[in-house]
């Protein structure tokens, strides 16, 4: 992608709508401070934490407006894993593989969630309705093995009570969102 000024009012305008106000300003607070490139990661946040995942499209008008090539923005992006690439699913479940968990059979209840939903670590649910990531820890090793699907932590899972946890999700999936 060329980052050439001829054009650059169209460039920037393209990009600053494609981002929305709140982020253009705070990039132009990144490029105004010294090493602008040393904040692409805090930029890269600010766009995930407003549509939820990075499109190729806001990853071009990042690149834009911070004046870095696209190939490095794109790089940084699929670089690291909390960096999601393609939209999240009505509901995020994050299957705990610490220690504790593990040892109480946090494999099998992954095994059993991938199974169930025919998708893999860090995909959606062709639905739409779930994305599945793993977490380190999740602070309540006490109720090992520990699922959270969004804010709610489910505690002592097993397999067999995945079906009718994900079955209670679903059902809520399709109540109108308020
Ligand atoms: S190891 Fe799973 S909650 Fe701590």
């Amino acid at each position: 992608m060329s980052t050439t000024t001829d054009n650059w009012p169209q460039v920037e305008a393209a990009a600053q709508e494609s981002l929305g106000k709140d982020i253009t300003r705070f990039i132009e607070q990144c490029r105004a401070g010294d090493e602008p490139d040393s904040r692409l990661i805090a930029a890269l946040h600010e766009v995930q934490a407003q549509y939820g995942y990075l499109d190729g499209e806001h990853l071009d008008a990042v690149a834009q407006l911070m004046q870095i090539p696209a190939a490095k923005v794109s790089g940084v992006a699929s670089f690291y894993h909390f960096f999601r690439l393609k939209p999240r699913g009505r509901f995020m479940i994050n299957i705990c593989m610490g220690t504790a968990c593990y040892v109480k059979g946090a494999d099998r209840v992954a095994r059993k969630v991938i199974s169930e939903l025919g998708i893999t670590w860090g995909e959606t649910s062709s639905d739409g309705v779930f994305t599945l990531e793993g977490a380190r820890c999740l602070g309540t090793c006490g109720l090992a093995p520990v699922v959270m699907i969004d804010d709610q932590i489910h505690g002592n899972v097993t397999p067999d009570k995945i079906p009718p946890l994900l079955e209670k999700y679903l059902q809520k999936a399709q109540e109108p969102q308020r």
